[in-house]
């Protein structure tokens, strides 16, 4: 399996190009009210970036100099791609107001406090944490991916699908960067890493983004992107791509978090969750196949 070359990555780490948008068109189209919703999130999430590499940023892992120059350059293109979308969002009549970040900054609840302290101490304490935090982050990455892919396809406004495409390149290149090191990691530190990484994984990972969107949010989400076959198909693909890491074959976490949020967004807006799968039944003429896994 090939290496991550982060010196290739750091040397073309760049910010989002937007050159090639034709925002008149993006203008004249607009978006629904619906797909305001997923771009607010996603910018949200975006923009909350700085914040989780504070979270990132402990003990065995602010001391790699790989990883460091990694997330330097991860910050600055997240960064970078709330503020493309944010753009976008102003461009088709939705700015966004001036004290968002601010008022998105909420007091933590108490389990995530407990779980950043956690972290935090145990990254301290042990190396070995650091090959759980990689995991994750690769899970992140690829469903960031997965959502933007499934926006592209959904979206009538071309140029908002071209915007989000070029966003997914990017998150792919982050999973990879995540991916690697965690199967490092996972492999060099054995059986105790690996059980770190399991605990974790089946007992605390939800999507990025939850408290910063809030539940009811990723809810409808999980309806709108990925409520057809292939939408539960894409997300399936990044279990079985995470499965590939070390003692890792159990994992389905990202299908169950997201087929249970499905569920409880169609038993409160039923008629919702139809409109959404009779809209996925016109889309789907024009879908490509999904793979069954990504290629790392
Ligand atoms: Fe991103
Ligand atoms: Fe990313």
């Amino acid at each position: 399996m090939a290496e991550f070359d982060i010196e290739r990555f750091v040397q073309l780490s760049k910010a989002v190009d937007l050159s090639d948008i034709d925002w008149k068109e993006a203008t004249a189209v607009g978006i629904t009210d619906e797909e305001y919703r997923v771009v607010r999130y996603m910018a949200d999430t975006e923009l909350h970036t700085i914040l989780y590499l504070r979270d990132l940023l402990h003990g065995h892992i602010a001391r790699d100099p790989e990883v460091t120059q990694f997330l330097a350059c991860w910050v600055y293109e997240e960064t970078h791609h709330g503020r493309a979308l944010e753009e976008f969002l102003a461009k088709v009549g939705r700015p966004t107001e001036p004290d968002r970040f601010q008022s998105l900054v909420k007091q933590p609840t108490v389990r995530e406090s407990m779980g950043d302290s956690l972290f935090a101490l145990a990254a301290t304490v042990s190396p070995l944490l650091a090959a759980t935090h990689m995991c994750w982050g690769a899970a992140n990455e690829l469903t960031a991916a997965a959502s933007y892919q499934a926006l592209a396809e959904r979206t009538p406004n071309a140029q908002l699908a071209k915007l989000v495409n070029k966003l997914q390149r990017d998150e792919r290149k982050h999973f990879s960067f995540y991916f690697h090191q965690s199967q490092k990691r996972l492999v060099d530190g054995g059986w105790r890493a690996q059980a770190i990484c399991k605990l974790a994984m089946s007992r605390f990972w939800q999507p990025t983004g939850l408290s910063v969107g809030g539940l009811a949010t990723l809810e409808f989400i999980t309806s709108y992107l990925f409520g057809s076959e292939e939408g539960r198909e894409s997300l399936r693909a990044v279990d079985t791509t995470i499965g590939k890491l070390p003692d890792m074959d159990w994992f389905h976490g990202v299908q169950q978090w997201t087929d249970a949020a499905r569920d409880r967004f169609r038993k409160a807006h039923p008629a919702d969750y139809e409109r959404h799968r009779r809209e996925d039944r016109q889309i789907g003429a024009v879908r490509a196949p999904v793979p069954a896994a990504v290629a790392v």
